[in-house]
Parts: C-alpha cells; sequence; structure tokens
C-alpha cells in the first residue's frame, strides 16, 4: 500500500519576518487559504487517504500541524525532540511506517513545493509506485530539468532510459550530487546531462533502511530502536532519549550519492510543472501582478512604484515613492526591505539579527 510522509520540520528562514522560528513557511500560505502543508496534504489525498498519511516535523509544531490537518489520526503527526535534518527523519518514518506495513510503499514529500497541474502529479505518483513495485531496492526520485546553475538543489546524472510507466519516462541514474558548487552547477546545466532533483523520493521502507544501514549504522540503529518502542508506552521516552544524539545529516548526503554511484538510484521525469517556494520572490511567481508589475498583499499606496513585493499585516498600510524592484515585508513588529535581486540572502539578514540577540 502507499503510504506518504510529509517532511515538515525545516526552518525557511528566508522568509523572515514572516516565519519567525515559531512559524516556518510550510505553515503559511501564499495563495489562497490552504498553507504548504496543508497543499501538500490536498495534493496526494486522492491517492492516499489519512489512515496512511504521516508527517514528521518538529515538536515545537506538532500542535499547529494537527490543528492543519484535522483529518489524520493524532498519532500520524510525529514531533521530533531535536531538529536531525532529513536521513534521521526519513530513516525513521520508514522504519515506524514499515511496522504497521511491512510491504508498504512510501512517498516522502517535502512540506514546501508548488506542483501544477495536480492531475499530472498523480500520473507520476501512480508511475512511480509501479517502478517502486518492479524495483522494490531501489530508490526513486523526481528530476526536472534544470533551468538555472542552482547550487541550493540536488543534480541526478541521467545513464541509459527505463521505459515509461503510464507515459512517465524513466531513467537509470549515472550519479547523484547535492548541492554542487557554482562552477560545476553551471557545467551541469550547460551539459544537459542532468536534472535537478525535486525532492520527493519514492522507495520500500526495506531500500532506504538497507542503505542507510550500510551508510550511516549508528544512526540507523538509532531510528530502528526508536521505531521498536513505536505504539508502545515507552515511544515518547525512548524517542527523547535517543534522538537528539542521531547524526544530523540530510538524506541527499547520507544515502542518496553513494546510492547514486552505485546504480540504485531510478529517476523520473516529472511531467509537473514545480516551484520550491525558496523565497519571497515565489509569491511574485503565484501571485498576479497589478499594472505596475507590484505584487501585493495588504494595504498598499504606491507612486512610481514598480516592480515590488509588498506584504503586511491587515490594517497596516504601506506607501512607497519612487521604489523599483524591491522586497517589503512588514510582519508584526518587523520589516524587512530588501532588493529583489538580493532575495537569496534574507538568511544573512537573519543570522545577524539573531547574532544580535
Ligand atoms: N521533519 C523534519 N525534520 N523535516 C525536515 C528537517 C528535519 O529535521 N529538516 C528539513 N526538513 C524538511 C523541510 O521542511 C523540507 O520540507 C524538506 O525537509 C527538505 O529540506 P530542505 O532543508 O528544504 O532541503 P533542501 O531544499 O536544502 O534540499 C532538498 O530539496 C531540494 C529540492 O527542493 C534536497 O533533497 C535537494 O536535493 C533537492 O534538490
Ligand atoms: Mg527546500
Amino acid at each position: 500500500m502507499l503510504h506518504a510522509m510529509i517532511m515538515a520540520g525545516g526552518g525557511g528562514t528566508r522568509f523572515w519576518p514572516r516565519s519567525r522560528d515559531r512559524r516556518p513557511k510550510q505553515f503559511l500560505s501564499f495563495a489562497g487559504d490552504r498553507t504548504l502543508l496543508q497543499e501538500t496534504v490536498d495534493r496526494i489525498s486522492a491517492q492516499v487517504p489519512p489512515e496512511r498519511t504521516w508527517v514528521l516535523t518538529g515538536d515545537a509544531y506538532v500542535a499547529d500541524s494537527a490543528a492543519q490537518l484535522p483529518e489524520l489520526p493524532a498519532s500520524h503527526v510525529i514531533g521530533e525532540p531535536a531538529r536531525r535534518d532529513t536521513a534521521a527523519c526519513v530513516g525513521l518514518g520508514a522504519a515506524i511506517i514499515a511496522k504497521d506495513d511491512p510491504d508498504a510503499t512510501i512517498i516522502v514529500m517535502p512540506a514546501d513545493h508548488v506542483i501544477e497541474p495536480v492531475a499530472e502529479f498523480h500520473r507520476a505518483v501512480h508511475a512511480a509506485e509501479q517502478l517502486a513495485n518492479e524495483n522494490p531496492t531501489s530508490l526513486l526520485t523526481f528530476g526536472i530539468p534544470p533551468t538555472f546553475p542552482s547550487t541550493g538543489y540536488g543534480y541526478i546524472e541521467l545513464a541509459g532510459g527505463a521505459g515509461t510507466r503510464q507515459g512517465v519516462q524513466a531513467s537509470k541514474v549515472a550519479a547523484f550530487v547535492e548541492k554542487p558548487d557554482d562552477a560545476t552547477a553551471e557545467r551541469y546545466v550547460v551539459g544537459g546531462r542532468h536534472l535537478w532533483n525535486a525532492g520527493i523520493f519514492v522507495w520500500k521502507p526495506a531500500a532506504v533502511l538497507g542503505e542507510l544501514r550500510a551508510n550511516k549504522p549508528t544512526l540507523h540503529d538509532t531510528v530502528q530502536r526508536i521505531a521498536a518502542a513505536w505504539g508502545t508506552p515507552d515511544f515518547d521516552r525512548v524517542f527523547r532519549a535517543e534522538y537528539a544524539a542521531a547524526e544530523k545529516v540530510s538524506i541527499d548526503y547520507a544515502v542518496m550519492q553513494d546510492a547514486g554511484k552505485a546504480g540504485k538510484v531510478l529517476v523520473l521525469h516529472a511531467p509537473y510543472q514545480w516551484d520550491d517556494v525558496g523565497s519571497w520572490l515565489a509569491l511574485e511567481r503565484r501571485n498576479p501582478q497589478d499594472a505596475a508589475r507590484n505584487t501585493v498583499q495588504g494595504l498598499h499606496v504606491g507612486v512610481e512604484t514598480g516592480g515590488c513585493v509588498i506584504v503586511s499585516d491587515a490594517g497596516h498600510l504601506v506607501g512607497t515613492l519612487g521604489v523599483t524592484d524591491l522586497i517589503i515585508i512588514q510582519n508584526g513588529d518587523a520589516t524587512l526591505v530588501a532588493s529583489k535581486d538580493r532575495e537569496g540572502e534574507v538568511k544573512k539578514l537573519v543570522d545577524a539579527i539573531r547574532a544580535r540577540g
């Protein structure tokens, strides 16, 4: 049976000041009413019912997540007692799901992406399920043709074709390289043999846990000990006692790079549009602009103002005069003013603010 495991424990600092530590981006909405977390669950809900949907997040976000997803069983919103990145999260999720359903197939999804149209996503999921059943020891990823040399993504080097499923092309993978440097990313984009890793994985629990055991045995044993307590009154105590000591590493570095080299990764060429809602400019991509190309949420009066992204709380008026291409975000007692071409660096500012205390 297909289970969905949603990773919703990231920090999302690039959305300061709207995403302070207490509300990272997955709990915010960027278009319409539904938050990114809700949109993620909505997207898979036609194929995976709530009884097989799991959310892993930080323990501080459990209440928010559960309130946003009332249809999920309460025990399926799992709060990690420490932030240990995605290898621990993915390993633990796989080990817990395997206890429930040893023959499961798991689709692992980040909570912070926009995917359209949803029908094409469904076709891709259907194809992935089929491919995983045919190749139960492989790790499946979804690939997107790169459009610029991003250093924030993983890159998948294509080997030979592996046919189509549901009309979706599958390929063997020669290598998986997480977050390459500028020059390497540039080479990959120009070379035409690489796809971006879209951050969605499909696998059998035994496949990913086997790779985790081979590459990170201590981390593997930790998540297995925690999962062994799943469903017992001891679970919280064991989780708390063990998890914080787990190595902090992402699944991409911990498993995917080595598995890629070893020929254990397969990629499906995603038939859908994909946007990693990475920074404030995602708002501009997801919403209509006014006549002066401004993207506005809230009250704004602009004179000779163009190409800006302007967000404010209800009832808070923002006035601008003679400015272009700025990001202006007011939230409660903080306001961000940034040049649009520096949008990727908001984290730098957040670090400076934190350092100030
Ligand atoms: N539960 C939990 N616990 N979730 C986490 C944790 C954690 O400790 N850390 C991160 N996450 C969640 C984030 O909220 C996000 O939904 C997802 O896991 C991926 O983490 P990111 O930190 O956003 O990863 P990334 O964007 O740098 O890189 C990954 O995604 C790219 C595509 O967006 C990699 O898989 C790349 O290869 C990929 O290209
Ligand atoms: Mg991300």
